[in-house]
């Protein structure tokens, strides 16, 4: 995820930027990149790869340059490489912007720019924001002064849908730095005579931990001993400095104890980001990166989803979303068993690889076994430059940010949203016939998904619940995870969490199959989580807990708000209620807290499971 870093003080902003930069590190990211004013001109210095390629180009002779911002970049609109990298300028060179979020409407502002005869040098939505603050400068003709420019900058932020940190400085003001935010973060750091900006805490604690949360909204003025912060139309705001008392190491975790906690926190930022953009506000589903004309969809005759671990169990979601809706038969493979599995593929095939990392070894090796049958590949992927998002022949990106955390979170939530936006798109624009999508059901699903994020949220805010939970349960020696349909995905997935960081066996088996033979293993000490959110199954969930029961395990059901609590539950966690294809999204919010809390009790190294890799590039 893109980070962000500024000074202004008299201090030697080049090297207080770049020192703070590099503590974002951890955020991940594919080039970097500088801008600093100096007596009379907006200077820019960029590069591709790590920092340090960066800092071999910066100038030698730093004194005197007293104002800088800086920025890493993880690239989603265009490819990572230098001339992508931030900061972008305006076509004057007089002014220059770094910014983290997404410009939702770039093409059509990009196109009315180069209509009015701005010239464009990168394929960012960033480089827009500076272009459109030229534009608002031209047109009010004031941007001489301090005023004028940030004038300038918030009428310019009104023309824009996204999210935003932004960070401007201009030569027409050059001892000022410019902040916006809206929906992506960003914080002021408050030293003597000196100011910082940065888009996390950890960046500024070196120099000061005095610091100003920046909200949805604010806009501010920094000089070296001053902060004034607006609204988008000038009218003044009261912003409370807040005193930082972590450690270093919290902070870059945010001040939480593990990248796998923040990642779990990060959950809706992470739906809303995935729908940003592809969700428009009259309800329609737009997916510009897939090049496929409609009748290129319906020559597809059949969709083979493939991938390894938790994108896997995302594509178990898939395949029942995708089948209920397209009617059309989608088969769901492990990308290990796929390839050597001498697989039935053609050009009226569409194969789906899912991948938080893009690198995986047996992803990529269905991918090309794919490609060289002729099948056309699709690509759920969060890295943008990664392998599989270079080579499938399109591309649907997540946008989880970067998952630090072995045990993924929120990038398995953010693979189930691209593809219930993916199946809603195909069933929509159907033309075979199929589809048994009405217009109500389409928008009744949309409804649905916007309410998502706002869902994720208060499961979040039940989290000491599931704390004091996990001290129990983390005196059983075996977990079993039971569900149906869509419940059984969830069970594959939670099963996954527990067991890799808590180190205790947990398998899931579809509930009705426990009869069958892992019936013999529940005694005491087992612990049985029974799915129970989909109403047509209910009623079987239930008496297949009751004879785990009757052989006393622990009984754990997940039910969502207002349905009754089975009675042979011993502890019940209630979900909100969504479509029933939506309900593995949220029933994993409390499964991943769970496995996250077991894991802590027993004092597993949690972001770092043992024997385990976050990027799995060998077969
Ligand atoms: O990067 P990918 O999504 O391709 O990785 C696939 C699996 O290796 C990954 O999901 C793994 O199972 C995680 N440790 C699960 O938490």
């Amino acid at each position: 995820m893109c980070g962000i870093t500024g000074y202004i003080g008299s201090g030697s902003a080049i090297e207080i930027t770049i020192n703070n930069l590099k503590r974002l590190e951890y955020r991940g990211y594919d080039s970097a990149g500088v801008a600093y004013s100096s007596t009379d001109a907006v200077s820019i210095v960029r590069a591709p790869g790590k920092i340090k390629n960066l800092e071999a180009l910066l100038p030698t002779s730093v004194e005197g340059i007293g104002v800088a911002i800086a920025h890493t970049r993880w690239a989603t609109h265009g490819r990572p490489c230098e001339e992508n990298a931030h900061p972008h300028r305006d076509c004057t060179g007089q002014l220059a912007v770094v910014h983290n979020g997404i410009i939702e409407n770039y093409a059509e502002l990009r196109r009315e720019l180069i209509a009015k005869g701005h010239e464009f040098a990168s394929e960012t939505d960033t480089e827009t924001l500076a272009h459109l603050i030229e534009e608002m400068c031209a047109l009010e003709g004031d941007c001489d002064k301090t005023e004028g420019v940030a004038n300038a900058i918030r009428k310019a932020l009104h023309h824009v849908k996204g999210s935003y940190a932004l960070a401007v400085i201009s030569q027409d003001s050059p001892d000022t730095v410019f902040v916006a935010r809206k929906e992506s973060p960003l914080i002021i750091g408050l030293g003597e005579g000196e100011n910082f900006i940065a888009s996390d805490i950890p960046a500024v604690m070196r120099y000061t931990r005095n610091v100003v949360l920046l909200e949805d909204g604010d806009f501010a003025i920094l000089t070296p001993n001053s902060v004034t912060i607006t609204d988008f139309e000038g009218n003044p705001l009261e912003r409370k400095p807040f005193l930082v008392t972590w450690d270093d190491a919290a902070a870059e975790k945010g001040g939480n104890a593990h990248f796998m906690i923040k990642e779990i926190y990060e959950n809706p930022r992470t739906v809303r980001e995935t729908l940003r953009g592809r969700l428009m506000d009259d309800g329609e589903i737009v997916l510009p990166s897939l090049p496929f004309s409609a009748e290129q969809w319906q020559a597809f005759r059949r969709i083979s989803i493939v991938a390894c671990g938790t994108a896997y169990h995302a594509g178990v979601v898939g395949k029942s979303f995708f089948e209920q809706l397209l009617r059309r038969p989608v088969e769901v493979n492990v990308a290990s068993e796929f390839r050597y599995s001498d697989p039935i593929l053609d050009k009226e095939t569409l194969v789906v690889l899912i991948s938080q990392s893009g690198e995986t070894a047996d992803t990529l090796a269905a991918m090309r076994e794919a490609q060289h049958k002729g099948a056309t590949t699709l690509a759920i992927v969060n890295v943008v430059g990664s392998t599989l998002a270079r080579d499938a022949d399109a591309v649907l990106l997540t946008q989880a940010g970067p998952e630090i955390g072995v045990a993924s979170t929120k990038a398995y939530l953010a693979q189930l949203t691209a593809l219930y936006l993916l199946g809603l798109y195909l069933a929509r624009h159907d033309a075979s016939g199929n589809s048994r999508l009405t217009e109500a059901e389409y928008h009744s699903y949309v409804s649905a998904l916007r309410e998502l994020p706002a869902q994720i949220e208060a499961i979040i805010t039940q989290e000491a619940s599931y704390s004091q939970l996990a001290e129990e349960l983390a005196k059983h020696h075996c977990f079993f995870y039971l569900g149906r349909r869509y419940d059984f995905a969830s069970s594959l997935e939670a099963a996954l969490k527990m067991k890799e960081i808590s180190y205790i066996h947990a398998e899931a088996y579809p509930a009705g199959e426990m009869k069958h033979g892992p019936l013999a293993l529940v005694e005491p000490g087992v612990a049985v989580v029974g799915f129970c959110t989909q109403p047509d199954t209910n009623e079987k969930m239930v008496s297949n807990l009751k004879e785990v029961k009757a052989r006393e395990g622990t009984i754990i059901t997940v039910i969502r708000e207002g349905d009754e609590t089975p009675d042979c539950a011993d502890y019940t966690l209630s979900v909100p209620i969504t479509k029933e294809a939506f309900m593995p999204l949220l029933s994993m919010v409390p499964m991943q807290l769970l496995a996250y809390h077991v894991a802590r009790t027993l004092g597993c190294e949690i972001d770092q499971p043992r024997n385990l890799a976050k990027s799995v590039t060998v077969e």
